[in-house]
This record gives structure tokens, C-alpha cells and sequence, in this order.
């Protein structure tokens, strides 16, 4: 794998792809993209593979070279030939649900792509295991191509090529917060798209939480009606419309309700059900203001949860949903931790019965097995939101079954270092500062402070943007193109060693992948002065 990593140095930074593939041959022949590509596949997948085409066709991103491309246009000429066919094979026709069924490693997305070279036309053949394969196969593809800088032509400049690619990982994912602010429908099917760009896999949808709970339900709808900021809601139908987008794109859609704690906005319409409610200080009580968690000791709240879930989980497809489990204050019960424990225990027991009856697994943030020794089911996913100098024992007491997501907050939390939001507090900082560069999350390893045996218990991570300082206005560019680094940690490879020996290379790659994402609308961030990204390795300590 490694000779395949430090190829692109030899060859001047002609290929951009990210996330980088695991095996990737290709020279130094260009090709341009026929207009009129013929495409033969299986019926079912036209509208995909077509989709990708027209939006190569589409774009106007030219190669970061110092004069944007013009380097090329001496090498494309009425001769240079064409990629005039595209052929693609797919195992098994399995569908894109019965793969978001299957347990997050069992999920194949695997792909193989060819573009020969010749003199005379091209045909490209792209293989994939399933229709996920071939998603992350056309997002290959997609990027292999910049704009002619003056004609209306696509081409490549590394003909021929041959990739063999498939994940370290499955969980490749972005976390958002949709409760501290709202974001538009919109807004979260541009941030799948974007996803399915650079081959993350699932979108968790941190759906409710302390400040506002959008989810509408049939049953209890005074939970939004009085817990929603006015008009700020996601209807069965925007649920069921993000959901399916995943689906069309290849990006499992996993809803979260976090549990027990966090749930402050339940308050609006049980203040019953919710102890400590905005109890001051809230720093006694809670993380932020305003302080309030599910009464674990009220005969009522199991029920009122238990109707929530029977009648959200027929409508989340996933395997998997989120029933949180992070920041219980044990003094906003006027307990210790060793008294809460035991009702902890019990109130995540019953949750877990209820997904049995769903057959769904649990993803679960990592306090339910560190603070209260909750056993864990089979196959559920903690998610490790420590940092890198808490050695927690997350899965020491877990059965071998249960996996991390890492989530560590000193790497991958995408809201650190916005400064303090409390309105009083002009030095305020945020609570992990600092700001997590793409450099910063690029260097994590997914094995460090791992038994040798624990390894295979690594699911995947994500990147999480907590939203007390983001909306639809603003959260592009907090996520892009950051969440791309994050993405290619958890599909390239695991040791950030092998990734950082090709640091230049890395950064040329996150440039390229930026200007794709502003070319196609997305804020992304600008990450250096284009003068650095036209000029790899002048930009460095
Ligand atoms: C759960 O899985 C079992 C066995 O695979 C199946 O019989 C049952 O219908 C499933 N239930 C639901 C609600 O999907
Ligand atoms: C949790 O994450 C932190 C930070 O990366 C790490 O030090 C710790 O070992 C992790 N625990 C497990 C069980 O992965």
C-alpha cells in the first residue's frame, strides 16, 4: 500500500483524488471526457451514473497548477483521444437498504475502475461489488477531470489508470447537531451530497437535544409543538426525504435521540418529566446552559420514550440509531454517579429492548460503558468522544462484538475554537480549543492506545460539528473541507504515519478537493493562499 502513497510525489502532484485510494496506478497520457458518452450498465443505475457524468460536464474546476491549467492545453488537441464508452458491472444486485441492513463492516464498497490508453477511443470500465461500490466508484471518476481552461472540454492527465479501492473502515462520518440551531432541509441534503463526494458513509443525525427538539411524531406532538423553535421542524416527510437522498447517494442516514441527558427541551411540554430544569448555576448541573435531564425516577418518562421510538424507528431504515448516553450530571438528580448508575442501567436496558424489537443496534456515546459499566449488546458502536489523554477502558468490559467510533474531541470536533459563546465573557474560549485544523484531524491515528487484539474493534469516526455557534448560514464552511480529511483518516489508512510521510501531497489533495467543493457551490473554507496550493511544498514550517 505504502509504494502506492508516495507515488503521486514522483509524478508532480498530477493526481488529486481524495480520498486516496489503496491502489492506484496511473501515468502521464491525457484523455478528454466525449460529450457523448455511451454508457452501458445495469438499467437501474442510468440515473446515477448519468447524474455524475453531466456533473463532470458541469464543472468549471481547473488544475491547481500555477497557470490554472493552461500548462495543458498544448497536450490537448483535436488528436488526443477520447473516453467515448463507460462500461459498468455490479456483483450483486442487492439494494441499497438491504447494504444499510447489513452490520456497518459487512458493508462491501468496494470498486474497481480501468481507463486504458490507446490512440484510439477509450472505454472505461468501472466493476463494484454492489451499488454502493459503484457510488464510491463514480466519485473516483468524477474527480479524475478538470476544465479545459478556455474550451468546453473535460479532460485527464494520467492516462491510463487502474484503481482497486475499499475502506479501512465503514463508519466514515459526519455528525450534526440539529437542535442548538436548525438547519434547512436543504442544507442537510447538500451536506449528504457533499458526503457521498469523498466517500463518507454515514450521515449521524444528532437530532434533538437541550435546546430544541424539531422531531415531529404523531404520537406526543406536544414534544415539538412547544420544544420546536416556531416553524423550525423536520416533518415525517423531510425525514423520509433525507433518508432516501442518502439512499440515492450512498450515505446511511443514522438518527440520533440523545438520551437521557440533553433533553432540556422536553421541559417546554413535561416540565414533569425533567429534573434540574434550568437550574443555575447551570455549571453545577450541566455542560451549558440551560441545565435539565430525563427524571430517571418519574414512572412516566420510559413510557413517554417508548412511544417516541415505536413511532420514529419504523421510520429511521438504518441498522442503527443513536440513543445517546453522554453528559448525565448526576447532581441535577442531588445523587453520586454510583446512585445514578444503577437507573441508568436499567432506562438504557429498556431502550435496547425496544431497538431488539426493530432489530437495530445501538450506537451509544462512550460514558454509558466508562462511568456507568452499562454491558453493551452485540454489535453496538460506542462512540469515543474523549481526548487523546484520557485512556478510558471503553471496551474492556464489552463483549468483543462492540466496536469504537472515534469522535476525540482534541481531533475531530469541528466546533472547537470559534471562541466562547457565553454573552458575558469577552475572553471567552471554546470549551476544546484550539481550532482543529485539517492538519490536525489528518494526524490522527485510529490505533493509538490499542491492544494489539483491540484493533479489529475500530468501526470507524466521524467529525462532529456541535452547533452552538453554526446554522445553515454558516456550518459549510465550518464542515468543508475539513470533513474530508476525516474522511480519508478512516477509508486510506489507519496510521497517520503513512499518511503524514506524504504531507505535501496530502495538502495539494485537500486544495484540489476545496476548489472542487466551491466549484460546486459548498462554502468550503480556503485553507491557504492559492499561491501556496498552485505550489506544493512552499508552504511548509
Ligand atoms: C427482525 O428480524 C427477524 C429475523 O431476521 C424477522 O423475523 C423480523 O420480522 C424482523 N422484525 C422487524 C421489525 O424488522
Ligand atoms: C478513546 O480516544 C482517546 C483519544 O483518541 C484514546 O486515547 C483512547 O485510547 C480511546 N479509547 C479507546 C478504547 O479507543
Amino acid at each position: 500500500m505504502l509504494q502506492f502513497l508516495v507515488l503521486p510525489l514522483l509524478l508532480s502532484f498530477s493526481s488529486a483524488l481524495l480520498p486516496y485510494p489503496q491502489s492506484y496506478e496511473y501515468a502521464d497520457s491525457f484523455l478528454t471526457l466525449s460529450n457523448d458518452l455511451s454508457i452501458n450498465a445495469p438499467e437501474n443505475t442510468l440515473d446515477t451514473i448519468n447524474a455524475a457524468v453531466q456533473a463532470i460536464h458541469a464543472s468549471a474546476h481547473r488544475r491547481l497548477s500555477i497557470g490554472l491549467g493552461s500548462e495543458d492545453v498544448d497536450s490537448i488537441t483535436d488528436a488526443t483521444p477520447s473516453i467515448t464508452a463507460l462500461n459498468v458491472n455490479i456483483d450483486s444486485d442487492i439494494s441499497i437498504q438491504d447494504i444499510f441492513n447489513q452490520p456497518i463492516d459487512k458493508r462491501d464498497e468496494s470498486y474497481y475502475l480501468d481507463i486504458p490508453y490507446s490512440e484510439d477511443d477509450i472505454t472505461a470500465t468501472i466493476n463494484s461489488a454492489n451499488i454502493l461500490g459503484l457510488h464510491r466508484a463514480l466519485s473516483t471518476f468524477q474527480q479524475l477531470f478538470y476544465k479545459h481552461p478556455s474550451e468546453d472540454i473535460h479532460y485527464l492527465n494520467n492516462a491510463p489508470i487502474t484503481i482497486n479501492d475499499s475502506p479501512e473502515f465503514g463508519w466514515r462520518s459526519v455528525m450534526l447537531d440539529t437542535s442548538r440551531n436548525y438547519y434547512k432541509k436543504e442544507s442537510l441534503l447538500n451536506l449528504i451530497s457533499t458526503m457521498s463526494f469523498v466517500k463518507l458513509s454515514v450521515f449521524h443525525w444528532h437530532i434533538t437535544d437541550q435546546h430544541s427538539w424539531p422531531l415531529v411524531t404523531d404520537v406526543h406532538p406536544e414534544l415539538y409543538e412547544k420544544g420546536s423553535y416556531p416553524g423550525m421542524l423536520y416533518t415525517q416527510q423531510d425525514i423520509e426525504d433525507v433518508v432516501e437522498h442518502g439512499r440515492s447517494v450512498g450515505v446511511d442516514v443514522v438518527i440520533e435521540l440523545d438520551l437521557p441527558g440533553h433533553t432540556q427541551s422536553v421541559a417546554e411540554s413535561h416540565p414533569d418529566l425533567i429534573s434540574c430544569i434550568d437550574r443555575r448555576p447551570w455549571s453545577n448541573y450541566a455542560a451549558e446552559p440551560p441545565a435539565g435531564q430525563l427524571n430517571l425516577q418519574n414512572d412516566d418518562v420510559l413510557p413517554l420514550v417508548q412511544s417516541v421510538l415505536d413511532d420514529l424507528l419504523p421510520r429511521a431504515p438504518s441498522k442503527y440509531f443513536g440513543t445517546g448516553g453522554d453528559e448525565l450530571n448526576p447532581a441535577c438528580y442531588d445523587m453520586t454517579l454510583d446512585e445514578l448508575a444503577p437507573l441508568v442501567r436499567s432506562f438504557q436496558s429498556s431502550l435496547s429492548d425496544k431497538l431488539d424489537e426493530f432489530n437495530k443496534t445501538a450506537v451509544v456515546w462512550h460514558e454509558l460503558s466508562t462511568e456507568y459499566e452499562m454491558p453493551l449488546e452485540d454489535g453496538t458502536l460506542v462512540i469515543n468522544w474523549s481526548t487523546a489523554d484520557f485512556t478510558s477502558q471503553i471496551l474492556a468490559s464489552q463483549p468483543s462484538t462492540v466496536s469504537i467510533i472515534h469522535a476525540a474531541s482534541d481531533y475531530m470536533y469541528l466546533d472547537c475554537g470559534t471562541g466562547g459563546w457565553l454573552g458575558n465573557a469577552p475572553d471567552g474560549t471554546s470549551w476544546c480549543d484550539p481550532f482543529k485544523s485539517w492538519q490536525k484531524i489528518y494526524s490522527f491515528d485510529a490505533y493509538a492506545n490499542m491492544a494489539e487484539e483491540d484493533k479489529g474493534r475500530v468501526a470507524g469516526g466521524e467529525t462532529t460539528l456541535w452547533s452552538e455557534q453554526a446554522d445553515s448560514a454558516n456550518f459549510e464552511s465550518l464542515i468543508w473541507p475539513r470533513a474530508a480529511a476525516g474522511a480519508e483518516v478512516f477509508w486510506t489508512h489507519p496510521d497517520p504515519q503513512v499518511r503524514t510521510d506524504n504531507a505535501d501531497d496530502a495538502l495539494y489533495r485537500m486544495h484540489d478537493i476545496r476548489y472542487r467543493l466551491v466549484d460546486r457551490d459548498v462554502r468550503a473554507a480556503a485553507l491557504q493562499p492559492l499561491w501556496c496550493a498552485v505550489r506544493p511544498g512552499k508552504c511548509n514550517v
